[in-house]
């Protein structure tokens, strides 16, 4: 039976981060929503185009969309063992077409790590984080810095600040978060698969908790 594990947690929380790190120790692949909208936006496509609108203004991209989207990738034979999701699902209508959709694949939502920091802690973490162009390894300014500023460790590329990681935009995405994706909070803390992590602390203690509760 396929594993499938959904990070939940507010824009900058550490999420991708992580997943980077779980992804090598549980050898499931990683599918962020947001690097599958940013790889659309890289290849001009009309997805892409579609979603970068929404995305600049800090908004979530319409279900619809999003939805096709993750059938689409899940459905690729590299995740027959499963997945490790990142950003989705952010919405409930987004929660139940993946309960659906992994019912069909013989599986469910197993895991669901819930990372939390405080405002200020995501705030200082968004506005230092800078990004990798060729495949979004995630660095810090402060707290994960490349080892050469401005490239990448892991393949070279240049590094670049995220155009929703402006001071408005990320308000805008802590306040979309908690109206309409916090919900899932409850939605799968009632099916007792949650299991909240405190994000406020190191990249390495945030990763033992989560390797903890996943039981590796
Ligand atoms: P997405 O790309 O998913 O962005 P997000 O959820 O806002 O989360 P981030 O990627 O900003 O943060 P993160 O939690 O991954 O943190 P990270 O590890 O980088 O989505 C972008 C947009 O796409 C959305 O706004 C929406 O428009 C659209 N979208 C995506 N999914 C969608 C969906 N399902 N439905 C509709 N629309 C969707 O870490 C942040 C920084 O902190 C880094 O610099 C890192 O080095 C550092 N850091 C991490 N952990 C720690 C730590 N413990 N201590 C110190 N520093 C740390
Ligand atoms: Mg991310």
């Amino acid at each position: 039976m396929p594993t499938y594990i959904v990070l939940l947690g507010p824009p900058g929380v550490g999420k991708g981060t992580q997943a980077e790190i779980i992804a090598k120790t549980t050898g499931l692949p990683h599918i962020s929503s947001g690097d599958l909208f940013r790889e659309n936006i890289k290849n001009a496509t009309k997805l892409g185009e579609m979603a970068q609108s929404f995305m600049n203004k800090g908004e979530l991209v319409p279900d619809e969309l999003t939805i096709a989207m993750i059938r689409e990738r899940l459905s690729r034979p590299d995740c027959s063992a499963g997945a490790l999701l990142d950003g989705y699902p952010r919405t409930t209508v987004q929660a139940r077409a993946l309960d659906k959709l992994l019912t069909e694949f013989g599986g469910k939502v197993n895991h669901v790590p819930y990372i939390a920091a405080s405002k200020a802690t995501l705030t200082e973490r968004l506005s230092g984080r800078w990004t990798c162009k060729a495949q979004g390894h995630i660095f810090h300014v402060k707290y994960n810095p490349p080892k050469k500023a401005g490239i990448c460790d892991m393949d070279g590329s240049k590094l670049y600040q995220r155009e929703d990681d402006k001071v408005e935009t990320v308000s805008r995405r802590i306040k979309v978060y908690f109206d309409q994706t916090a919900p899932l909070i409850t939605f799968y803390r009632q099916r007792g698969s949650l299991s909240e992590i405190d994000g406020d602390r190191s990249i390495e203690q945030v990763t033992a908790d989560l390797l903890a509760v996943l039981g590796n």
